[in-house]
């Protein structure tokens, strides 16, 4: 990787990432604070980390080690800089990816063990493979009882579309509507599946270069 690249991906230090994303982290850092770890040697997370975001922070302050914490990245470059410098196990897929999500899942059933945190900070708009990562989640039952999960997805964000009317029901639709979708038809599939006792939106804005993105954080605690 050029060093300009690594320096766009690693080096921003903290407090440059911080200044950066101070109205995201004023958000995500007291959402994460909240999660409850009991037993941190039986609490696994599944993130999409970077190399200065607050998550591995949270985590490690609450004690949870970080062979207990998957990370997942599409970008091959930014997976092998996170893998070296990281320090927790990271796999280089696309999460939207079926294939990926349900290696992670097969992971964690061999190991007999499911998600205190799945929390996807995909950034981009909500998509159709979003909504395919959701219903596996929900029927593997990858997530704890009492787990969390945190979804965060940007309104103005670019994605590709096959058709305009993608983009435009995908900006319009909220994304507790995809929550409450997958969730009521992997119910449906499979009664044992776990409603949710509460879901919560939160909204924050970030400036990147020129332009302002509006991002919604979406907290669903079973
Ligand atoms: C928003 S960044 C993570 C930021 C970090 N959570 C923080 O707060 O600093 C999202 C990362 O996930 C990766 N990513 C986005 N969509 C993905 C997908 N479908 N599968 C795997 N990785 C993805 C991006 O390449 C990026 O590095």
């Amino acid at each position: 990787m050029s060093s300009r690249r690594e320096d766009r991906l690693f080096k921003l230090g903290p407090a440059a990432r911080h200044r950066r994303c101070a109205g995201k982290d004023a958000v995500t850092v007291p959402v994460l604070e909240s999660v409850v770890v009991r037993s941190p040697k039986t609490f696994y997370a599944l993130l999409m980390p970077c190399y200065s975001g607050p998550e591995l922070e949270v985590l490690a302050r609450k004690g949870v080690p970080k062979s207990n914490i998957w990370g997942i990245e599409k970008d091959l470059a930014t997976f092998r800089c996170m893998r070296r410098r990281l320090g927790i196990n990271m796999l280089h897929d696309a999460l939207s990816s079926d294939k990926s999500i349900v290696h992670v899942a097969s992971i964690m059933a061999e190991m007999g063990a499911r998600f205190g945190l799945i929390y996807l900070d995909y950034f981009g708009q909500p998509h159709a493979e979003h909504v395919r990562v959701l219903r596996h989640i929900f029927l593997r039952k990858m997530l704890a009882e009492s787990g969390i999960l945190l979804l965060t997805f940007g309104k103005n964000r670019s994605h590709r579309y096959v058709a305009r009317i993608n983009q435009k029901l995908s900006t319009s639709v909220p994304v507790r509507h995809y929550v409450d979708t997958v969730l009521r038809q992997c119910r449906k599939k499979d009664p044992s599946v776990s409603p949710y006792k509460t879901l919560r939106e939160f909204r924050y804005k970030s400036r990147q270069g020129p332009s302002e993105h509006e991002y919604v954080l979406t907290e669903v605690k079973f």
